[in-house]
């Protein structure tokens, strides 16, 4: 087991990697007051597990799936926690994939103005981004994450064993922001580049978990509140994927996260800010995880909905972070008419080269 510490003026918090960290970790846990936030699918799956690691500790079991991640939920989570007697030296754990770790964080930073708070990620994207670096929040009024706090968890378990039961296509979403790491980090982008006809393989992802969490780390710990530029880069092909994800809503997180990466490469690539070879090598990469890449008529909506990234400081331009060349990326900032008219375009061409 490996361990990544991030430390900053709130908080020391300490990420354990590897086989065995969930049976390890949990086991010191065994006096403490837990109250346990999960979701439907892997409270099925992991049943026995929870109940030798936690006990008859309360939980809340979320419906699963994107659509939880709201104040709705976040008030019957609150709510539970009251009934169940948390106090402020309980200890919240968040259980599940990204929509758990993001609702559970911000319910564990409200209730009673911050109880303790460990992260306990189950799927691909959760452990090489989500849990880690204390951003949560919920959706509110078609708003992807609008309502959220900074709040970090003293420790984030992330075990390989939970990857054993996830389908291809969570696979696929957490590749999604690992393809993203290696568009900011020379190294991952290497290995990415070396190992592109295994990167779905076990072996592989429990390597590259460890380079992710540790070049975010590396970010948040200079940046954790998002201000001074550099935790801004982690949002590479976010502001399109979120655009699209709250219009098509037919994907999830991870797929849009692939699906954005591609449209705000290809923008960068026209506006002649990425180097062209160096672009087709990340395109190369999303193709092998993504087979098709939807073209979209509606680029306006998707135009409307990127108005509201929180990168953008005004009104009617949109701000988007593409790769520039190996290791380093370019913002750029555009008139939301131009960034519409480059949706148009990517998607013409996604058309004329549909296979
Ligand atoms: N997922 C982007 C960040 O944590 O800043």
């Amino acid at each position: 087991m490996k361990t990544i510490t991030i430390n900053t003026p709130s908080c020391n918090s300490v990420i354990y990697c590897g086989n065995g960290a969930f049976v390890e970790r949990t086991a010191l846990l065994k006096d403490k007051k837990l109250f346990i936030i999960t979701d439907s699918n892997v409270y099925k799956l992991y049943k026995s597990h929870i109940e030798s690691a936690f006990g008859d500790s309360p939980a809340y079991v979320l419906p699963a799936g994107e659509r939880s991640k709201n104040y709705h939920q976040l008030l019957k989570i609150l709510s539970a926690m009251l009934k169940a007697g948390v106090t402020r030296s309980s200890t919240v754990v968040a259980f599940g994939g990204g929509v758990v770790g993001d609702i559970a964080g911000l319910a564990a930073s409200l209730y009673m103005r911050g109880v303790n708070l460990i992260q306990i990620p189950t799927t691909l994207l959760s452990q090489v981004d989500s849990s880690v670096g204390g951003k949560t929040a919920v959706d509110f009024e078609g708003v992807k994450n609008i309502i959220g706090a900074f709040y970090q968890p003293y420790e984030v378990i992330v075990d390989p064993l939970f990857l054993r039961t996830l389908p291809r296509r969570e696979l696929r979403c957490g590749l999604g922001e690992i393809i993203k790491y290696g568009a900011l980090d020379s190294g991952i982008y290497r290995k990415l580049i070396e190992n592109k006809n295994t990167i779905f393989s076990e072996q592989f992802m429990e390597g590259i978990t460890y380079d992710c969490i540790a070049h975010k780390a590396e970010v948040v710990t200079a940046d954790e509140r998002d201000t001074g530029g550099k935790r801004k880069t982690l949002n590479l092909g976010h502001t399109t994927g979120h655009a699209f994800e709250l219009y098509y809503k037919r994907k999830s997180h991870g797929e849009f996260v692939l699906i954005g990466m591609y449209y705000e490469i290809y923008i960068a690539k026209r506006l002649g800010m990425c180097d062209a070879a160096y672009a087709d090598t990340l395109i190369d990469l999303i193709k092998r995880v993504i087979k098709n890449v939807p073209a979209y008529e509606d680029a306006s909506k998707a135009a409307q909905f990127a108005k509201f990234d929180k990168k953008n400081t005004q009104v009617s331009r949109i701000s988007l972070i593409a790769p520039k060349c190996e290791g380093e990326s370019v913002e750029i900032t555009l008139p939301a008419e131009q960034y519409c008219k480059l949706i148009e375009d990517c998607s013409a061409y996604l058309q004329e080269n549909k296979a």
